[in-house]
Protein backbone atom coordinates (compact mmCIF):
# COMPACT_ATOMS: atom_id res chain seq x y z
CA UNK A 1 0.00 0.00 0.00
CA UNK A 2 1.41 3.76 -0.65
CA UNK A 3 1.48 5.82 2.02
CA UNK A 4 1.19 9.36 1.86
CA UNK A 5 4.97 11.24 3.27
CA UNK A 6 3.63 13.36 5.85
CA UNK A 7 5.87 16.20 7.71
CA UNK A 8 4.95 17.88 11.05
CA UNK A 9 6.32 20.62 12.84
CA UNK A 10 6.33 20.27 16.28
CA UNK A 11 7.37 23.65 17.27
CA UNK A 12 7.37 23.24 20.89
CA UNK A 13 7.64 26.58 23.26
CA UNK A 14 8.95 28.67 20.71
CA UNK A 15 7.50 31.72 18.81
CA UNK A 16 6.19 35.08 19.03
CA UNK A 17 2.72 35.04 17.99
CA UNK A 18 4.20 37.21 15.13
CA UNK A 19 7.01 34.97 14.11
CA UNK A 20 4.19 32.40 14.76
CA UNK A 21 2.06 34.05 11.81
CA UNK A 22 4.69 34.71 9.60
CA UNK A 23 6.01 31.04 10.18
CA UNK A 24 2.14 29.42 9.56
CA UNK A 25 1.67 31.54 6.20
CA UNK A 26 4.80 30.53 4.94
CA UNK A 27 4.51 26.87 5.74
CA UNK A 28 0.79 26.55 4.52
CA UNK A 29 2.38 28.13 1.10
CA UNK A 30 4.49 25.21 1.22
CA UNK A 31 1.58 22.80 1.80
CA UNK A 32 -0.37 24.01 -1.00
CA UNK A 33 2.77 23.59 -3.24
CA UNK A 34 3.34 19.81 -2.41
CA UNK A 35 -0.20 18.73 -2.16
CA UNK A 36 -1.14 16.11 -3.01
CA UNK A 37 1.74 14.29 -2.80
CA UNK A 38 3.27 15.31 0.89
CA UNK A 39 0.82 16.21 3.61
CA UNK A 40 2.08 19.15 6.00
CA UNK A 41 1.24 19.64 9.30
CA UNK A 42 2.43 22.30 12.25
CA UNK A 43 1.76 21.98 16.21
CA UNK A 44 2.11 25.53 17.38
CA UNK A 45 1.93 26.82 20.82
CA UNK A 46 -1.76 26.39 22.23
CA UNK A 47 -2.19 30.60 22.72
CA UNK A 48 -1.33 30.98 18.73
CA UNK A 49 -3.43 27.64 17.32
CA UNK A 50 -6.31 29.98 16.79
CA UNK A 51 -4.96 33.21 15.17
CA UNK A 52 -3.46 30.65 13.31
CA UNK A 53 -6.26 28.18 12.41
CA UNK A 54 -7.61 31.47 11.10
CA UNK A 55 -5.01 32.81 9.41
CA UNK A 56 -4.50 29.37 6.98
CA UNK A 57 -8.07 28.66 6.54
CA UNK A 58 -8.38 27.05 3.27
CA UNK A 59 -4.85 26.03 2.68
CA UNK A 60 -3.61 22.80 3.20
CA UNK A 61 -1.64 22.90 6.45
CA UNK A 62 -3.05 20.79 8.96
CA UNK A 63 -2.73 22.03 12.55
CA UNK A 64 -1.93 20.30 15.34
CA UNK A 65 -2.15 20.64 19.21
CA UNK A 66 1.15 19.96 21.05
CA UNK A 67 -0.87 17.70 23.43
CA UNK A 68 -4.34 17.51 25.67
CA UNK A 69 -6.25 16.94 28.93
CA UNK A 70 -6.79 13.69 29.17
CA UNK A 71 -10.28 15.00 31.04
CA UNK A 72 -12.96 16.89 29.06
CA UNK A 73 -13.55 19.68 31.38
CA UNK A 74 -13.71 20.68 35.25
CA UNK A 75 -10.93 21.92 37.60
CA UNK A 76 -7.60 21.41 35.61
CA UNK A 77 -5.76 24.70 36.18
CA UNK A 78 -3.62 25.09 32.98
CA UNK A 79 -5.02 22.11 30.85
CA UNK A 80 -6.97 22.11 27.74
CA UNK A 81 -9.41 19.94 26.69
CA UNK A 82 -10.30 18.31 22.95
CA UNK A 83 -13.48 19.76 22.94
CA UNK A 84 -11.51 23.08 22.80
CA UNK A 85 -8.65 22.05 20.17
CA UNK A 86 -10.93 20.85 17.97
CA UNK A 87 -12.72 23.20 16.11
CA UNK A 88 -9.07 24.44 15.15
CA UNK A 89 -6.66 21.22 14.55
CA UNK A 90 -7.27 18.40 12.98
CA UNK A 91 -4.42 16.08 15.25
CA UNK A 92 -2.88 16.66 18.45
CA UNK A 93 0.61 14.55 19.64
CA UNK A 94 0.41 12.30 22.93
CA UNK A 95 2.59 11.10 24.65
CA UNK A 96 5.72 13.26 23.24
CA UNK A 97 8.56 12.07 25.65
CA UNK A 98 8.98 15.63 26.84
CA UNK A 99 5.17 15.12 28.54
CA UNK A 100 6.65 11.38 29.68
CA UNK A 101 9.34 12.76 31.11
CA UNK A 102 9.24 16.60 32.08
CA UNK A 103 5.35 16.38 33.01
CA UNK A 104 5.51 12.68 34.29
CA UNK A 105 3.10 11.73 32.47
CA UNK A 106 2.44 8.12 32.66
CA UNK A 107 1.22 5.28 30.22
CA UNK A 108 -1.69 5.46 31.74
CA UNK A 109 -2.46 9.02 31.12
CA UNK A 110 -1.19 8.38 27.77
CA UNK A 111 -4.16 6.15 27.39
CA UNK A 112 -6.69 8.29 28.50
CA UNK A 113 -5.40 11.04 26.04
CA UNK A 114 -5.60 8.93 22.86
CA UNK A 115 -9.15 8.25 24.05
CA UNK A 116 -10.00 12.00 24.71
CA UNK A 117 -8.85 13.12 21.40
CA UNK A 118 -11.05 9.99 19.51
CA UNK A 119 -14.02 10.86 21.45
CA UNK A 120 -13.54 14.39 19.86
CA UNK A 121 -12.44 13.67 16.52
CA UNK A 122 -9.28 14.42 16.48
CA UNK A 123 -6.53 12.63 14.66
CA UNK A 124 -3.98 10.98 17.04
CA UNK A 125 0.35 11.32 16.54
CA UNK A 126 1.37 8.91 19.14
CA UNK A 127 4.84 9.51 20.15
CA UNK A 128 6.58 6.30 21.40
CA UNK A 129 10.45 6.18 21.88
CA UNK A 130 13.11 4.81 24.12
CA UNK A 131 15.69 6.29 26.97
CA UNK A 132 19.20 5.83 26.25
CA UNK A 133 19.25 3.61 29.38
CA UNK A 134 16.90 1.33 27.75
CA UNK A 135 18.64 0.67 24.68
CA UNK A 136 21.98 0.52 26.30
CA UNK A 137 19.86 -2.44 28.41
CA UNK A 138 18.61 -3.97 24.98
CA UNK A 139 14.78 -3.07 26.12
CA UNK A 140 14.33 -0.71 22.95
CA UNK A 141 11.64 -2.67 21.50
CA UNK A 142 10.05 -4.01 24.39
CA UNK A 143 9.92 0.02 25.77
CA UNK A 144 8.15 0.86 22.67
CA UNK A 145 5.95 -2.37 22.39
CA UNK A 146 5.00 -1.93 25.84
CA UNK A 147 4.05 1.81 25.11
CA UNK A 148 1.97 0.99 21.75
CA UNK A 149 0.23 -2.09 23.96
CA UNK A 150 -0.99 0.39 27.00
CA UNK A 151 -2.01 3.42 24.82
CA UNK A 152 -3.82 1.59 22.17
CA UNK A 153 -5.36 -1.41 24.34
CA UNK A 154 -8.84 -0.09 23.47
CA UNK A 155 -8.27 1.42 20.12
CA UNK A 156 -10.56 -0.37 17.63
CA UNK A 157 -8.97 -1.42 13.99
CA UNK A 158 -11.38 1.63 12.67
CA UNK A 159 -9.70 4.22 15.15
CA UNK A 160 -6.38 2.40 14.30
CA UNK A 161 -6.53 3.15 10.55
CA UNK A 162 -6.97 7.20 11.17
CA UNK A 163 -3.59 7.27 13.61
CA UNK A 164 0.13 7.92 12.95
CA UNK A 165 2.81 6.51 15.56
CA UNK A 166 6.05 8.79 15.61
CA UNK A 167 8.93 7.21 16.60
CA UNK A 168 11.32 9.26 18.73
CA UNK A 169 14.01 7.73 20.59
CA UNK A 170 14.69 10.34 23.28
CA UNK A 171 18.27 10.43 23.36
CA UNK A 172 17.99 12.09 19.91
CA UNK A 173 15.53 14.86 20.33
CA UNK A 174 17.61 17.64 20.30
CA UNK A 175 21.02 16.17 20.92
CA UNK A 176 22.23 16.50 16.93
CA UNK A 177 22.39 12.96 16.77
CA UNK A 178 19.55 10.97 14.79
CA UNK A 179 19.06 7.53 15.29
CA UNK A 180 20.46 5.81 12.33
CA UNK A 181 18.59 4.44 8.96
CA UNK A 182 19.08 1.53 10.72
CA UNK A 183 18.07 1.42 13.80
CA UNK A 184 15.20 3.81 12.70
CA UNK A 185 13.96 1.12 10.04
CA UNK A 186 14.22 -1.51 12.63
CA UNK A 187 11.80 0.08 15.17
CA UNK A 188 9.24 1.23 12.43
CA UNK A 189 9.26 -2.49 11.24
CA UNK A 190 8.82 -3.64 14.92
CA UNK A 191 6.56 -0.98 15.28
CA UNK A 192 4.58 -2.13 12.05
CA UNK A 193 4.91 -5.81 12.83
CA UNK A 194 3.35 -4.61 16.33
CA UNK A 195 0.27 -2.69 14.47
CA UNK A 196 -0.45 -6.00 12.13
CA UNK A 197 -0.41 -8.61 15.15
CA UNK A 198 -3.19 -5.96 16.49
CA UNK A 199 -4.98 -5.02 13.32
CA UNK A 200 -4.38 -7.22 10.16
CA UNK A 201 -3.86 -5.19 6.87
CA UNK A 202 -5.38 -1.88 8.65
CA UNK A 203 -1.53 -1.54 9.52
CA UNK A 204 -0.64 -1.29 6.10
CA UNK A 205 -1.90 1.59 6.31
CA UNK A 206 -0.90 3.43 9.41
CA UNK A 207 1.70 6.13 8.88
CA UNK A 208 4.90 5.89 10.94
CA UNK A 209 6.93 9.17 11.62
CA UNK A 210 10.51 9.35 12.72
CA UNK A 211 11.35 12.17 15.25
CA UNK A 212 14.63 13.22 16.89
CA UNK A 213 17.75 16.03 14.81
CA UNK A 214 15.82 15.51 11.71
CA UNK A 215 17.99 18.06 9.62
CA UNK A 216 18.52 18.41 6.02
CA UNK A 217 21.55 17.00 6.09
CA UNK A 218 20.06 13.48 7.46
CA UNK A 219 16.10 13.71 5.92
CA UNK A 220 17.15 12.07 2.52
CA UNK A 221 18.25 8.79 3.74
CA UNK A 222 15.43 8.51 6.04
CA UNK A 223 12.82 7.88 3.16
CA UNK A 224 15.47 5.02 2.19
CA UNK A 225 13.57 3.10 5.57
CA UNK A 226 10.82 1.08 4.32
CA UNK A 227 8.54 1.57 7.07
CA UNK A 228 9.21 5.36 8.01
CA UNK A 229 6.27 7.75 5.98
CA UNK A 230 8.04 11.45 7.30
CA UNK A 231 9.00 12.88 10.25
CA UNK A 232 8.45 14.68 13.40
CA UNK A 233 10.41 17.39 13.44
CA UNK A 234 11.23 19.98 15.99
CA UNK A 235 14.02 22.77 15.33
CA UNK A 236 14.21 22.53 11.75
CA UNK A 237 10.58 23.45 11.47
CA UNK A 238 11.28 26.58 12.99
CA UNK A 239 13.05 27.59 9.93
CA UNK A 240 10.74 27.95 6.77
CA UNK A 241 13.72 27.31 4.35
CA UNK A 242 15.08 24.67 6.44
CA UNK A 243 11.34 22.95 6.53
CA UNK A 244 11.24 23.56 2.86
CA UNK A 245 13.92 21.02 2.30
CA UNK A 246 12.53 18.31 4.24
CA UNK A 247 9.47 18.59 3.28
CA UNK A 248 10.89 18.46 -0.68
CA UNK A 249 12.96 15.58 0.35
CA UNK A 250 9.59 13.74 0.92
CA UNK A 251 8.87 14.63 -2.70
CA UNK A 252 8.92 11.60 -4.73
CA UNK A 253 10.16 9.60 -2.04
CA UNK A 254 7.39 6.84 -2.40
P1 LIG B 1 14.26 17.92 17.27
O1 LIG B 1 13.94 17.76 15.80
O2 LIG B 1 14.54 19.32 17.68
O3 LIG B 1 15.27 16.92 17.72
O4 LIG B 1 12.89 17.53 18.07
C1 LIG B 1 12.25 16.36 17.76
C2 LIG B 1 10.94 16.33 18.45
O5 LIG B 1 10.86 16.18 19.65
C3 LIG B 1 9.73 16.54 17.63
O6 LIG B 1 8.58 16.26 18.34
Amino acid sequence: MTRQPLLIGNWKMHTSLDDALALAQGTAAIADEVRPSVDVGVCPPFPWIVSIAQKVRGTSLLIGAQDLSADSDGSFTGDVSASMLAPWCQFVLVGHSERRTVHQESDEVVTRKVRAAREHGLGVVLCVGETAAARAAGRAESTVSGQLESALIDVSSDDAATMTIAYEPVWAIGSGTAATVEEIQAMSGTIRRWLTSRHGLVADGIRILYGGSVSQHNVRELFDAADVDGALVGGASLDRGTFRALVEAAIGSR
